[in-house]
């Protein structure tokens, strides 16, 4: 029996956040403790947060709530909140103030300060509340923890230098700051020691990768240095803007043997008007011509995107405009999203905000057509023998398999547990609106 104290990390938000969790694990095990995977018998409980949307704040909220009365029952639990959330101007301290059965408020900035700031807080009196300003340089920090498994997350880049209207990101999370590459290649190497075979490079906009380093870092060079990395088998990468997504970086992706033909280009909408109120950096025959690039340069290429309705002064033609150039690019997926005003972001203080039912309706109507497109992309498969990166047994049928295509679409499929890790050729049979089922060949 593992006699250590026992740790939760609860995680919102994007897979930033994810890799944020793992650091955060790697610093408790370093502390002693284990993790487990329910909130109920550990010892600590740290919830690292998001707030893009309103929905992901009222998420923590709840789970605050919960935690209230576990801690009634067992004072000497060690409760955490960090990340995005916290990160908010006033945010921390009236988190602190709301909640002081809290024993720590931390940000984003301090992440690397984690060991110390839980050691203060595990034994202080009061709430320790320390959401930092953001460091002059990138911290180093530890490899993550992750639950095993043949594919992992890898920050390439943090924070972001837009500033897109309804987008609190840039406020929470700082400046862009890069890697340096060679860190990030050792960082592969050391996954790929232990079993990894596809790595997802992360990033609010990727395509910024290097610009602040003072070499000639890029993301072309980085792909092409792990292009380079013996038994990596796929190499992933998201979140990517169009507005800085160069035809060297399309031709950097088709020429890399690992680099799967998958773009994740948000385009949050089919409006011209709502993009410049969006302040996007971008038109819509500047994102059709990127599109209709890739797919000159790559055919097989698989397209997905991020799509915003009710933004502040959204009309019913405007609206349109978004089904509209789904239909004409045919999204083989999409991420939808109702508006969500977030404090101190300009467009949270946009008039012609759009009552909810509105938005609410637009997004069934949006959905409808995505959902149809998701399957219509699928349906093309049928028939098709493609590569697949067996990830494990599928949680939802024991008998089968679960893993990924090049493209990103999750397949259910025959074979054995220790095929996990291992390429396979399967023929894709059937497919509903999320997942291929296949044949292995
Ligand atoms: N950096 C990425 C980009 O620019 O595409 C994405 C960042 S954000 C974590 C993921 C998605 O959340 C965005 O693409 C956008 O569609 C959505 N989002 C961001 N802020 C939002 C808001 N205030 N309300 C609704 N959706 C929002
Ligand atoms: Fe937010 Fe825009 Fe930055 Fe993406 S690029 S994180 S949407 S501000
Ligand atoms: Fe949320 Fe922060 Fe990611 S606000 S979406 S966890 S960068």
């Amino acid at each position: 029996m593992d006699l250590r104290p026992k740790c939760h990390v609860e995680t919102y938000g994007c897979q930033m956040n994810e890799n944020d969790s793992e650091i955060l694990l790697a610093y408790l095990e370093e502390l002693g403790y284990e993790s487990i995977p329910s909130v109920q018998d550990a010892d600590v409980v740290l919830l690292n947060t998001c707030c893009v949307r309103e929905s992901a704040e009222d998420k923590v909220y709840g789970k605050l709530g919960e935690l209230k009365l576990l801690k009634a029952e067992r004072p000497e639990l060690v409760i955490g909140i960090a990340g995005c959330m916290t990160q908010q101007p006033g945010v921390g301290p009236a988190l602190a103030k709301r909640y002081p059965y809290v024993n720590l408020v931390m940000g984003t900035h301090n992440l690397h300060r984690f060991p110390e700031l839980f050691l203060h807080a595990r034994t202080a009196q009061t709430t320790v509340v320390d959401v930092a300003a953001e460091p002059e340089e990138m911290p180093i920090f530890p490899r993550g923890v992750r639950e095993g498994g043949v594919t992992a997350w890898v920050t390439i880049l943090r924070g972001c230098d837009k500033r897109c209207t309804y987008c609190i990101v840039p406020y929470v999370r700082g400046r862009e700051m890069s890697r340096p590459l060679r860190e990030i290649r050792s960082e592969v190497e050391s996954l790929v020691r232990d079993g990894v075979r596809e790595v997802t490079l992360l990033g609010q906009n990727v395509n910024a990768y290097g610009k602040d380093l003072p070499g000639a870092e890029s993301f072309a060079t980085l792909i092409a240095e792990l292009d380079k990395v013996d038994g990596l088998e796929r190499v992933r990468y998201t979140t990517s803007h169009p507005r800085d997504f160069t035809q060297e970086m399309i031709d950097a992706i088709a020429s890399s043997r690992k680099v799967c033909e998958h773009f994740h280009v948000p385009v949050q909408s089919g409006s011209p008007h709502m993009l410049k109120r969006m302040a996007r950096g971008y038109t819509r025959e500047r994102y059709v011509d990127l599109i209709e690039r890739i797919r000159r340069t790559v055919p097989e290429a698989s397209i997905t995107t991020d799509l915003i309705v009710g933004f502040p002064g959204e009309t019913e033609s405007d609206f349109e405009e978004t089904l509209d150039l789904c239909r004409q690019l045919r999204f083989d997926k999409s991420f939808t999203f109702m508006f969500s005003p977030r404090r101190g972001t300009p467009a949270a203080a946009f008039p012609e905000q759009i009552p909810l039912a509105v938005k609410k309706e637009r997004l069934g109507r949006l959905i409808e057509v995505t959902d149809a497109l998701s399957l219509e992309a699928n349906r093309r498969q049928i028939g098709k023998t493609v590569e697949v990166l067996c990830e494990g047994v599928s949680k939802k049928n024991g008998q089968r398999l679960m893993g990924r295509t090049r493209l990103n679409q999750p397949v259910v499929f025959p074979g054995v547990a220790e095929q996990a890790g291992q390429l396979a050729a399967v023929r894709i049979a059937s497919v509903n609106t999320w997942t291929l089922e296949g044949e292995a060949v």
